[in-house]
This record gives C-alpha cells, sequence and structure tokens, in this order.
C-alpha cells in the first residue's frame, strides 16, 4: 500500500472506533420486550462496514474548523440512514442476502419483523440525533442537516434510487438512467455527508460548489466500484455475497459500458473529483485521498 493511503487507514480506523463507541451509548438495551430490537440495531450498527459516508462528514467538517463532537454526532446520523439502508437492502423481498459486513444480515440473525423495524428505528434514530441541541446550538444549522438528510434518505435520494434499481432487473436503462439512479441510491448518501460537513461550517450555498462537484463524482465512483466488486471481488474481503448484479440481469454501469471502459469512467471521476477541491490546501487531502480510495478498495 502506498504511502500516502497511511493516514487514510489510520482515519478509517478512528472513524469506526468512533462510531461503535457513540452506537454502543446510544443503542443500550433495554430491560423490556424490547431487547430484540435493540440488540438487532446493535448487531446492524456496531462493528463493521468501511464508515465512509461518516469519515467524509469528518474531512469536510475539518476544512471549517467544526467542533469534532458535532461533527461525530452528524456522522453517526449518515451512517444511522446507510445502516438501515442496508438492513432493507438485505431483506428478502430486496436483495434478499445472507450476510452483511462478514455477519449474518439483521433478518437472518433475528427475523424479518425484526429487520423491518431496526431499520425503521435507526431512521427515526437519525433525526432524532440532528434535532439534539448537542449537534449544534444554532437552530437554523439543526433544521438544515434535518432537511438534507431528509432529501437525501427519500424519493429525490436513496429510497427512490433503491426502487429505480428494483426496474433496473426488468427494464434496460440506458446510461443516463443508470447515472441517475446511481446518484440517488448511492451518490445522495454520499454528497449529504459532504454537505452536512459545510452546513456545520456554516458555509453559504454559494461556496460549495466545488465540495458537491467532489461529492457528486466521488459518489459515482463509489457506486462503480461496488459493480465492480460485484463481478471480481472476493466475497471473504467483502463480507457479502457478491455476482449479483449479473445473475439478477441487473442495468449496471458494468452491464452498459464493460469492464475496462467502467473502470477508465470511476478513474476520471476521480481525478475530477480532486480537481473540484483545487481552491483548498492541504486541509483538503484526507477528502483527496477518500475519493482515491473509493476505487483502490477490496471491500
Ligand atoms: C454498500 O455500501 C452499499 C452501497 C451503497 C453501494 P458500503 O460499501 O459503504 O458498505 P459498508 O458501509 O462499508 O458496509
Ligand atoms: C444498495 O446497493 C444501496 C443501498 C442504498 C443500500 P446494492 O444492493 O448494490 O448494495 P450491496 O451490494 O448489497 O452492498
Ligand atoms: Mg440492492
Ligand atoms: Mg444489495
Ligand atoms: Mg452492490
Amino acid at each position: 500500500m502506498a504511502d500516502a493511503s497511511l493516514p487514510l487507514q489510520a482515519a478509517l480506523r478512528d472513524v469506526a472506533g468512533e462510531m461503535d463507541r457513540m452506537f454502543d451509548s446510544l443503542l443500550a438495551v433495554p430491560g423490556d420486550p424490547r431487547q430484540g430490537l435493540y440488540r438487532a440495531m446493535r448487531h446492524a450498527a456496531i462493528g463493521g462496514g468501511k464508515r465512509l459516508r461518516p469519515l467524509l462528514v469528518f474531512a469536510t467538517s475539518r476544512l471549517f474548523a467544526v467542533d469534532r463532537s458535532r461533527a461525530a454526532r452528524v456522522a453517526a446520523a449518515l451512517e444511522a440512514i446507510h445502516v438501515y439502508s442496508l438492513v432493507h437492502d438485505d431483506l428478502p423481498a430486496m436483495d434478499d442476502d445472507d450476510m452483511r459486513r462478514g455477519k449474518p444480515t439483521v433478518h437472518k440473525a433475528f427475523d424479518e419483523a425484526t429487520a423491518i423495524l431496526a431499520g425503521d428505528c435507526l431512521h427515526a434514530l437519525a433525526f432524532e440525533i440532528l434535532a439534539d441541541e448537542a449537534t449544534h446550538p444554532d437552530p437554523f444549522v439543526r433544521i438544515e442537516l434535518v432537511g438534507a438528510l431528509a432529501h437525501a434518505a427519500g424519493p429525490s435520494g436513496m429510497a427512490g434510487g433503491q426502487m429505480m434499481d428494483l426496474e433496473a432487473e426488468k427494464a434496460s436503462f440506458d446510461l443516463n438512467t443508470v447515472t441517475r439512479l446511481q446518484a440517488m441510491k448511492t451518490g445522495a448518501l454520499i454528497s449529504c455527508a459532504v454537505e452536512c460537513g459545510a452546513i456545520l461550517g456554516k458555509v453559504p450555498v454559494e461556496g460549495r460548489t466545488g465540495l458537491r462537484g467532489y461529492a457528486r463524482d466521488v459518489g459515482l465512483a463509489f457506486q462503480i466500484a461496488d459493480d465492480i466488486l460485484d463481478a471480481e471481488g472476493d466475497e471473504a474481503l467483502a463480507g457479502k455475497k457478491l455476482r449479483k448484479d449479473d445473475a439478477q440481469g441487473k442495468e449496471t454501469f458494468l452491464t452498459l459500458l464493460g469492464l475496462d471502459r467502467a473502470r477508465a469512467q470511476a478513474r476520471l471521476l476521480v481525478e475530477q473529483a480532486v480537481e473540484h477541491l483545487h481552491s483548498y490546501g492541504p486541509e483538503a487531502d484526507l477528502l483527496r485521498d477518500i475519493a482515491r480510495f473509493t476505487l483502490d478498495r477490496d471491500r
């Protein structure tokens, strides 16, 4: 591994530990019949995952000297939505998967009803975290965070993209439609992580153009990498079942472009993402490293 990736690896480890500690304290198991629900949420949220979205919140917040404890709360909110999306994505009605993050999926470890409710509760938890005064003393900042995350999670973002993704198993979409689908399904939450860093830093909207361009390109490159890993990754490293897109006959960047062009396109997107950060100095190096990592990863 290149030297330049060492700070990134250390940052990923730090953020993983911090997210585990936060979810551990947010999800203390009560001594009543909701125990299974909390255990299921803990199973999904603690111990695993790259924690890419939390890292993006930290890396962007760092540009604007945001208090780390505030960034950590926003990072946990983003990750809670992401984890809920994975719990539901794995359900039999959706991708019907048995393994996630190297562990049995929530509906396998518990049951389907518990997995649905655990997803619902992680979704609600995200907004509860953002609405709390501890996230930011300024209510205008809190409401902007809530609005941004709601938009990114809903029908114009992740959930809408998931619906289009289901349709992509039946219809033959063109490249524009697949790009839009991926920008919603995966890109929206990734973009939101960067946007939330700027919101915490009280950056005016007109000052966010470079960051938005960066996030859009990183989000697309990240999903192309997910599709490439699905085709040729190692299941033991990925911690989830692979070679599913082809089996489901799903239209992806790979079916439309082929492996070589998809990889070239992702590389171009990473270069473009880095270029969007030209007005920032070394304080944005972690964001630059994250952009390269979205493609150079094995899980
Ligand atoms: C997987 O996301 C689902 C997609 C949106 C492509 P990640 O690859 O970030 O999954 P974890 O969080 O590391 O498990
Ligand atoms: C899921 O995409 C994206 C989400 C919004 C959860 P995939 O179905 O491709 O994700 P994996 O491959 O199961 O992680
Ligand atoms: Mg899916
Ligand atoms: Mg899936
Ligand atoms: Mg996938």
